[in-house]
């Protein structure tokens, strides 16, 4: 059993706020996410939960008892940083084994030397092996036991830092970006064998990144931190169809929704030539957003929408680069009434696609907007929703 609080964290490094009151409930073995951009706090507020950096008030509880007065060491806590530092002069086993020795082992049986001849050390020995082989099978690296860090690939010397981390049969495990140094292929491959280790060892873990897809892939649920504030935390379908604002719904998504200017006016929001029957109760200009791959474009080459339905209202769209993505594409262009921004349409091809379709030749066509697909936003970026059901008002139209 663990349970993760962390409760009314804030803190400041001098002058300068960096956590402001911070409150999140991670239950046993669920898999969160900590995702913001660079500088929101995310390492710090792992630091503050590992122990290894003081929170100014609030407090860390692990099973209802609070961690602040424990040592790193006391708090059955293991964490992965972003640089794995390995012991460059010792062998994987020996990298492994460091936790149980340090932990098991007097200051003076620690060396390997030592731990074979001093009575201590070869008590320990045998459940120091055991421990260091049983996680070497479960991340299979214990072909690698005995090469040195050097003749490792980035992504075996991933595994081996994230071994280290569990030999110690960790409660709640946290990873800070621990993905960062590899090459965009081998984070794939193991951001899945991450995923696969959380549902077999059924611990509690914490995955900073700074990557939205990461977050959105691997866990259960994701927290968004933004200069220091908690914006939203839920599964990762909430934060893409339910954002609380506009810096949540630009932050997850890929491509990045589009944003355009509306105007809310007696039961009606008018976007250029459009007018949706929507009824947001305020007057006044709104922020529009629009996912990728909702806006349904003609199907004269092929191309449907992915989630797009037939349902809409028509809105002039201008062309500018089309991406061939292999089964999708992603058009470029914007809206004719707003010549100045950036609409991004993903469409997903169909059996009849043709590159050189009326699409392209065009340059120019009508593209259609599903009223329950949008997200509106107040001029302060908070979001607003429509008084009645847009589902309803859409099936008149
Ligand atoms: N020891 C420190 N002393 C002073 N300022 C610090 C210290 N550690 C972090 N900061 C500042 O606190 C803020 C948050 O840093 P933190 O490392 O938590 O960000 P992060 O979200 O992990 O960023 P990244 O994605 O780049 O790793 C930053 O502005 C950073 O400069
Ligand atoms: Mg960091």
């Amino acid at each position: 059993m663990a349970q993760l609080t962390l409760k009314n964290i804030k803190k400041s490094f001098g002058d300068t706020p960096v956590l402001h009151d911070i409150s999140l409930d991670v239950n046993d073995g669920e898999f969160v996410s900590l995702v913001g951009q660079s500088g929101c706090g995310k390492s710090t507020l792992l630091r503050i939960v590992a122990g290894l950096e003081q929170p100014d008030s609030g407090d860390v509880l692990i099973d209802g008892q609070s961690m602040l007065n424990a040592a790193p060491k006391d708090r059955n806590i293991a964490m992965v940083f972003q640089d794995y530092a390995l012991y460059p002069h010792m062998s994987v086993g020996e990298n492994m084994a460091m936790p149980l020795v340090m932990a098991s082992l007097p200051l003076y049986a620690r060396l390997p030397m030592m731990r074979s001849i001093t009575p201590a050390g070869r008590k320990a020995q045998p459940h120091i092996r055991e421990g260091v082989e049983k996680v070497a099978k479960q991340l299979h690296i214990d072909h690698l036991l005995d090469r040195k860090p050097a003749q490792l690939s980035g992504g075996q010397r991933q595994r081996v830092a994230l071994g280290r981390a569990l030999v110690r049969d960790p409660q709640v495990f946290l990873m800070d970006e621990p993905l960062s140094n590899l090459d965009a292929k081998l984070r794939v491959q193991v951001r899945s064998e991450i995923t696969e280790l959380h549902a077999s060892s059924g611990l509690t873990f914490v995955y900073v990144t700074h990557d939205q897809v990461e977050a959105m892939t691997m866990s259960s649920r994701v927290a968004l931190l933004q200069t220091g504030h908690l914006l939203q935390v839920g599964t990762p379908n909430d934060l893409f169809s339910d954002p609380v604002n506009l810096d949540v719904a630009q932050f997850i998504g890929s491509p990045e929704i589009n944003i355009t200017a509306g105007e809310s006016r007696a039961g009606q929001i008018t976007i250029g030539e459009a007018q949706l029957p929507i009824d947001l109760g305020t007057t006044g200009p709104v922020h529009i957003g629009i996912r990728p791959e909702t806006i349904s474009v003609p199907n004269t080459n092929g191309l449907v929408a992915a989630h797009a339905s037939k349902q809409g209202h028509k809105i002039t769209f201008n062309t500018r680069v089309i991406e061939d993505l292999g089964p999708e594409v992603l058009i470029h262009g914007a809206f004719a009434h707003a010549p100045d921004g950036v609409i991004r349409i993903r469409a997903q091809k169909s059996d009849s696609y043709s590159a050189s379709g009326s699409l392209t030749k065009t340059k120019t066509f009508d593209v259609m907007l599903n009223p329950n697909q949008l997200l509106f936003f107040g001029a302060d970026g908070q979001r607003l929703r429509p008084a009645v059901n847009a589902a309803k008002l859409a099936e008149t139209v």
